[in-house]
């Protein structure tokens, strides 16, 4: 893979473009959604031809296929966990081991969800909800957040979904904030329910159910969703409802789960199923085309080149639709946790450079704000542009001029623009040397089927860009370190006094907020 790097800067964006006239249609790929599709365009990435099925045959190479194929088979892919990983399962229809447990739980969340929504499940003063507030974080939160963010505007919700994720007491009196308590719906989201931030807030929030209904209210207000609920109960946590997860899914890739509870009660079961459909239909995808059109394959392949060959540290997704304003968030987790990794799966150190640092947003916003260093700064930085083709049902004008900007962006990215004549004082100032990569993800319409196609599509890409690496994608042991450090400073913090056994910056830190809290 390495030896491909003395190729790869032959050739200019602008010169293979000119050299080729069919480089758009060949490095350009579909996959049905249902009635809908994706289109992934990847012939503004530097890379030729030959580079691309090099690349191809280091995918062949780290077996990637056969790895693939492990996984949605229920292998133990998560060696070091000994677990297998297995989020494909909770939107297959192909009979196995879990099957029936998963079709018996999605079964129980319809079944409940129906229930709030026709008020045959309500609170303890016989009122139905009107509002569900999702207590978790990191997978627990990203996910259901993206799909109530992206669904909203173009989805009918009965109910309105609120989110309290940070141990900040402010995330839980803005989610709070002008409640009805009779009305509310809590879903308490953990999977190992271990977690001090969801601990904290289910607890401040079960404590507003009980300031306002009572302590035998406030179970009827709750529901848990866990790999073992008795967890929350040993937590002093009252739920009269729960929902199981199960080891076996990570829980950055837990949004086709039960973790998704919220908006399968607010938007109704119909809409997360459609969802599923839309995972499911990229699951097979990534399972039959061919590597050459085979997105997960390419995407990932893709950005091994990028980080590990041509060393660029960080990865833009830039999405021009407000709806899709918590994506860069979630594939933050999805990409960073599963391979910000050094060692192997073998536990020996890797010998390039592996995940990197997710980032991104919303243009057109990102023109206002960071586009400039991506055109003209020293740093050469791949972006994903990701779009809509159709959002509401009636096309405008707005949204014509968004689609033109992401388009424009990607093409000024790769083609930059030469200094405007010699003797123009500005000319050097305003030059753009282009032949910056970026790669444009268009869905033909912002649906339910269509986020779970673009959500499965970066879980997979992840996946193959772990294979390459070998590395675990599935564990995040560098979480846990500083959890444990936390839990000593707090208790500093409730002493009063900064232990010396701290190092000086840590105990000139915490004297400073002892005295100034
Ligand atoms: O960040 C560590 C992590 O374990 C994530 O992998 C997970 O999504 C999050 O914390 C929340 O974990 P849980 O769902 O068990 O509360």
């Amino acid at each position: 893979m390495l030896s491909l790097a003395a190729s790869s800067q032959q050739h200019t964006l602008a010169q293979m473009f000119a050299a080729d006239a069919k480089r758009a249609s060949t490095m350009t790929m579909q996959a049905n959604v249902g009635a809908q599709s994706l289109l992934v365009d990847v012939s503004k990435q530097n890379i030729s031809s030959e580079i691309l099925s090099a690349l191809l045959d280091v995918v062949r190479e780290a077996g990637v296929e056969q790895r693939r194929d492990a996984m949605f088979s229920g292998a133990i892919v998560n060696n070091t966990e000994q677990q297998p990983a297995l989020h494909v399962a909770l939107r297959s229809k192909a009979a196995s081991d879990v099957s029936a447990a998963v079709a018996s739980e999605r079964k129980k969340m319809t079944e409940f969800a129906n229930g709030v929504r026709n008020g045959t499940i309500c609170g303890a003063t016989g009122k139905t909800f009107t509002h569900v507030v999702n207590v978790g974080i990191g997978g627990s939160d990203l996910g259901p957040r993206l799909v109530w963010e992206a669904l909203s505007p173009v989805v009918k919700a009965d109910l309105q979904c609120r989110f309290v994720s940070n141990i900040d007491p402010l995330g839980v009196q803005q989610a709070l904030q002008g409640l009805d308590a009779e009305r509310t719906l809590v879903v308490m989201c953990s999977k190992t329910f271990s977690t001090s931030e969801t601990l904290a807030n289910s607890r401040a929030i079960a404590a507003w159910l009980e300031s306002a209904l009572g302590a035998d209210a406030v179970a009827q207000h709750c529901a848990v969703v866990a790999v073992d609920a008795q967890k929350a109960r040993a937590q002093n946590i009252s739920f009269a409802h729960s929902f199981a997860m199960w080891q076996w899914v990570g829980g950055r890739y837990s949004v086709s789960s039960a973790v998704n509870l919220c908006n399968v009660v607010a938007f109704r079961p119909e809409v997360h199923d459609q969802m599923l459909d839309g995972m499911r239909a990229i699951d097979e995808h990534f399972v039959s085309a061919p590597l050459q059109q085979n997105i997960p394959m390419v995407l990932g392949a893709i950005g091994v080149w990028n980080r590990s060959v041509l060393g660029r540290a960080t990865h833009a997704l830039i999405s021009y639709s407000d709806a899709l304003a918590s994506f860069a968030p979630y594939v933050q987790q999805l990409e960073m946790e599963s391979n910000g990794k050094r060692v192997r799966t073998d536990g020996t150190p890797v010998s390039v450079e592996t995940a990197p640092v997710i980032w991104g947003g919303v243009g057109t916003n990102s023109q206002h704000a960071y586009m400039q260093l991506l055109h003209q700064g020293t740093s050469v930085i791949p972006v994903d542009f990701i779009g809509f083709a159709k959002v509401l049902e009636q096309g405008s004008e707005e949204h014509d001029a968004l689609i033109a900007n992401m388009l424009a962006q990607s093409q000024a990215l790769a083609f930059g623009r030469t200094a405007d004549g010699a003797g123009d004082a500005l000319s050097d100032h305003r030059a753009m040397p282009g032949n910056r990569p970026s790669t444009t993800i268009i869905a033909s319409q912002l649906s339910a089927a269509t986020l779970g196609a673009l959500i499965a599509l970066y879980e997979h890409s992840t996946f193959v860009q772990g294979c390459i690496w070998d590395i675990n994608s599935f564990d995040q042991w560098g979480v846990e370190h500083g959890k444990q450090l936390a839990a000593t400073v707090a208790a500093d913090i409730a002493e009063g006094t900064a232990s010396a056994s701290h190092d000086s910056s840590t105990k000139s830190l915490l004297d400073w907020y002892l005295k100034h809290r």
